[in-house]
């Protein structure tokens, strides 16, 4: 620790950074000044009522032929009318997430409808969606904002508040002026009494995990680390029960002969980690594990990127993002069923220590690679990781999930991830998962002949075949290769899903904290 006047600043500053950049490791790795020790400005809190309150600003659910006495039981006839006069002016047919916004009627400084389809099983991700879409409509509204869900179908207004939270996302704290959004609160207004207890005990948390991993992708890499990823992770489950947290760090790696995992970043300054997260709610069943790419920054090392698009390989640990938020969601609303997260931490850079193209390195399990190409390193933590969680774990099921190649986002763009499965339960219970949560997968194949685009000339495999030819599908293959079986294993390349390129209902343009969703759907298919 430094002595002097520097010392008192520098605490100080630190005790207000923001979590991940709390904890330093002693020898400094960066230049010790933080971009901000602020938080996120607030967002707009969630809270519930049962009926419309006086003066607040409203949101509208509407379905096609807009009905108001439907929609709007609460409302005083002489408002709804004024509505439906304006909105019938406008010519407003309230098509699922088309909007309207009225001004100055019936004491309320604004109305705004959202269309959502006119069905008595109103889709989950229907309902966020329009809660989303309302509520960055509104993203200036200096009021209260009601939501008036009182002529959804029973069970809805949750989802529509869980919209509501992922749309107003917001990562300010690093602009050191940023405009100030209002952050009244958003009031449900619901007739259902169980809504609130519904919402507060499960989606609440959930939307919460999302967040937390849009955060963590967000970062820059100055600034999370494989170290500062734990920290963060460590305090989100501060005080959790039924967890545990196991943190491997370099030693105890090369006790474990983890040559994988340690090769990818021995060219770094931060030392890399493997990060364990356990979660048990099921009882004495074998658990569901998930293993996350956690490469804090992908510069490509030796083999290194080009320099457009290269700050975009911060977001090159949204896999373990997404699996830590997938089981803190799990952990906090007391899911029945036991997970095991582990998030493969490396940083790849290149450096006077970093792995050369052409080096050997070994797997915990004692199998050779060849790496090619030092660029095909998330493939390389996982190896490792996975090997690890099935020796310590004996896993029912195993996930992986990474942004692992660019060969997935030339084949699917943003539509879908891809799945390679090796177990058609897995891909089943994945599948289904995307169809709900909007976080859609398509199966690609693991065809015999990858086998023979990555057989090495002096190893047990090699980590690229120089030529790129499916390029996914290879590597999945080589996931494959070095993950023992029997244990099902399933891999989801997100390589296209780290950012949404554009706004979208429930996620503003910005990282998508995807695959929290699509992993807290899995986990909810093992409970009883
Ligand atoms: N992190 C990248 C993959 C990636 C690319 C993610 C674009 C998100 C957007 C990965 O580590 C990588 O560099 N993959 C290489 C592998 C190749 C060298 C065999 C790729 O896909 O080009
Ligand atoms: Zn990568
Ligand atoms: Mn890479």
């Amino acid at each position: 620790m430094r002595t002097g006047p520097l010392a008192f600043l520098l605490s100080a500053s630190m005790l207000a950074a923001p979590l991940w950049a709390q904890e330093r490791p002693a020898g400094l790795a960066g230049s010790g000044v933080e971009a901000s020790a602020r938080a996120n400005s607030a967002e707009r809190p969630i809270r519930w009522a049962q009926a419309v309150p006086a003066g607040a600003s409203l949101i509208i659910p509407v379905a096609a032929p807009m009905d108001l006495a439907k929609a709007a039981p609460g409302l005083p006839a002489e408002t709804a009318a004024a509505i439906a006069a304006a909105a019938k002016a406008a010519r407003f047919e309230a098509k699922p997430l088309s909007t309207l916004k009225l001004h100055a009627l019936g004491g309320h400084p604004t109305i705004l409808l959202v269309g959502v389809e006119a069905t008595s099983k109103p889709k989950e991700t229907a309902l966020s969606d329009a809660g989303g879409k309302a509520i960055q409509a509104l993203r200036d509204e200096p009021d209260d904002i009601a939501v008036l869900t009182g002529g959804l179908a029973p069970g809805s207004a949750p989802y529509v508040a869980y919209g509501a939270v992922l749309g107003q996302y917001r990562y300010d704290r690093l602009k050191s002026a940023a405009k100030a959004l209002p952050a009244n609160p958003v009031v449900m207004v619901s007739p259902d009494a169980g809504a609130q207890s519904a919402y507060e005990r499960d989606l609440a948390h959930l939307a919460a995990a999302i967040r937390f991993a849009r955060d963590l992708v967000t970062a820059p890499a100055g600034e999370l680390y494989p170290e500062s990823f734990v920290a963060a992770v460590q305090s989100e489950l501060k005080g959790v029960p039924n967890v545990r947290i196991t943190v491997l760090d370099e030693a105890q790696m090369r006790r474990l002969n983890m040559g994988s995992l340690l090769g990818v970043g021995q060219g770094s300054r931060r030392p890399s980690r493997l990060l364990a997260v356990e979660y048990r709610g099921g009882g004495s069943a074998a658990p569901i594990a998930m293993v996350g790419k956690g490469i804090t920054f992908d510069s490509g090392g030796i083999s290194i990127k080009p320099a457009a698009g290269m700050w975009e390989m911060k977001g090159d640990m949204s896999g373990s993002a997404a699996v830590m938020g997938a089981a803190i969601a799990a952990a906090k609303r007391g899911a029945k069923a036991n997970v095991v997260a582990v998030a493969a931490l490396a940083e790849n850079m290149p450096g006077g220590n970093a792995q050369r193209p052409g080096d050997v390195v070994r797997t915990m399990n004692g199998q050779t690679i060849e790496v090619i190409n030092t660029d095909a390193e998330g493939r390389l933590v996982l190896a490792d990781a996975n090997q690890w969680v099935i020796r310590e774990h004996r896993p029912a099921g195993l996930v992986n999930i990474a942004t692992l190649t660019g060969s997935i986002v030339a084949a699917l763009g943003e539509a879908y991830s891809g799945l390679f499965a090796r177990s058609e339960d897995l891909a089943a219970r994945l599948t289904a998962g995307g169809v709900r949560t909007g976080e859609e997968l398509w199966r690609m194949p693991l065809h015999p002949s990858y086998a023979e685009d990555m057989a090495s000339e002096i190893a047990d495999i090699k980590n690229s075949n120089e030529g790129g030819r499916a390029g996914a599908g290879t590597a999945a293959h080589f996931i494959g290769f070095l993950t023992p079986e029997p244990t099902p294993w399933a891999h989801i390349d997100m390589a296209a899903m780290d950012r949404a390129e554009s706004d979208l209902p429930t996620v503003p343009k910005g990282p998508r904290g995807y695959g929290v969703r699509l992993l807290d759907q899995l986990i909810r298919s093992y409970e009883k």
